[in-house]
């Protein structure tokens, strides 16, 4: 689907007046605002619930744009974005002088991407500026990756809902790190660890969950309302099972390769073996789930690689501990 001009002309037209946009992406829903107008940012963590410590986006348009918003280039920088933008990689650099701090949530390094849709490079192109953009969802909560999970979350905390249809990626982009001596990945998502490593020529390290330092991650993140536990494929209806026993309203996401699930037992999801399937679906399937009022998820990590890391890393974020239970509200 693509947005028709007129809707472009007036989602630019509320981005100039200091009005916060929802935009369409490659990768989920953005909650857009002007990246140069302070004010405008602030609205952004009001409307997200989200502490203003940390960090968003900035969106522009091509890699010829990067002058201004982001300052000293390494040569891997470039190289990572002659080869994946447009795309869902997000690089961190230094800010430039157009990143005001409120978008940096007071960092001297800022993050920037050229998102790959036709609905965002349309706007981004008849705005003329940078759009700073966090996923369109209350803070710590499921990223939206259609127009219907931003106004079901959002409401009327946003002007305008540009549609641009389902998100083709479904999960986050790539955050990289290229202020060090060697380039980090901070956050897995759409741009997989294999395809930045053979653009590199080198291994690249991935944070353990457990361990990430970017700012704005808590424990629980990418969450559902449903608590989400994780268990081995095999055990994934046994444990669903006993939950069930125990008086539990369970949701299951089952791997399509391991066999039937008893019909009608749990809100059962087959989740596709195709891990670019998986990525695209996994976040509508949550909050299904949610629909379907589903007290506990269960389910199993996929296969780390390719796309299987960042929907594991989301997974594991999910089954976090919650506020509530690590007492930071
Ligand atoms: O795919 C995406 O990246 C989506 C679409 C809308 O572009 N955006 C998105 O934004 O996921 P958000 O705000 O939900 O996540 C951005 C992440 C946060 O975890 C934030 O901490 C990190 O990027 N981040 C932003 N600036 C950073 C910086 N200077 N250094 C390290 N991490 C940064
Ligand atoms: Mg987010």
């Amino acid at each position: 689907m693509t947005a028709r001009t007129s809707d472009i002309e007036k989602a630019a037209g509320v981005l100039r007046d200091g009005g916060l946009v929802a935009l369409p992406t490659e990768t989920v829903y953005g909650l857009g605002a002007n990246a140069e107008a302070p004010e405008a940012i602030a609205r952004i963590f009001q409307a997200k619930g989200r502490p203003p410590s940390h960090p968003l986006i900035v969106h522009i348009g091509g890699a010829e744009q990067l002058d201004g918003w982001v300052q000293d280039v390494p040569l891997a920088a470039r190289l990572l974005a002659e080869h994946f933008w447009p795309g869902p990689l997000t690089l961190v650099l230094r800010r430039g002088p157009r990143v005001p701090l409120e978008a940096t949530g007071g960092l001297e390094t800022v993050a920037v991407r050229v998102p790959d849709h036709p609905v965002a490079l349309a706007l981004l192109s008849a705005f003329g500026g940078g759009i700073t953009a966090p996923s369109a969802n209350r803070f710590g909560s499921v990223s939206p990756t259609t127009a219907d999970h931003v106004r079901a979350e959002l409401g009327d905390a946003v002007d305008f809902v540009l549609d641009g249809g389902p998100c083709a990626v479904g999960v986050e982009s790539t955050i990289v790190d290229v202020t060090g001596k060697t380039p980090t990945i901070l956050r897995p998502g759409g741009v997989t660890r294999e395809d930045l490593e053979g653009v590199l020529g080198h291994p690249l390290a991935v944070p353990a969950t457990s361990r990430v330092r970017v700012p704005g991650q808590h424990p629980s993140h990418y969450a559902p309302r449903a608590r989400v536990v994780l268990v081995e494929p095999g055990r994934v209806l046994s444990e669903a099972a006993l939950a069930q026993e125990l008086g539990h309203k369970v949701g299951v996401l089952q791997p399509a390769s391991f066999g039937e699930a008893p019909i009608n037992a749990y809100a059962v999801v087959r989740v596709p073996d195709a891990p670019a399937a998986y990525a695209r679906a996994l976040y509508g399937f949550l909050r299904a789930l949610d629909q379907q009022a589903c007290d506990l998820i269960i389910a199993s990590l996929p296969e780390e690689e390719g796309l299987g890391l960042a929907i594991a890393n989301r997974l594991r974020r999910a089954a976090g501990p919650r506020p509530s239970e690590t007492g930071s509200g």
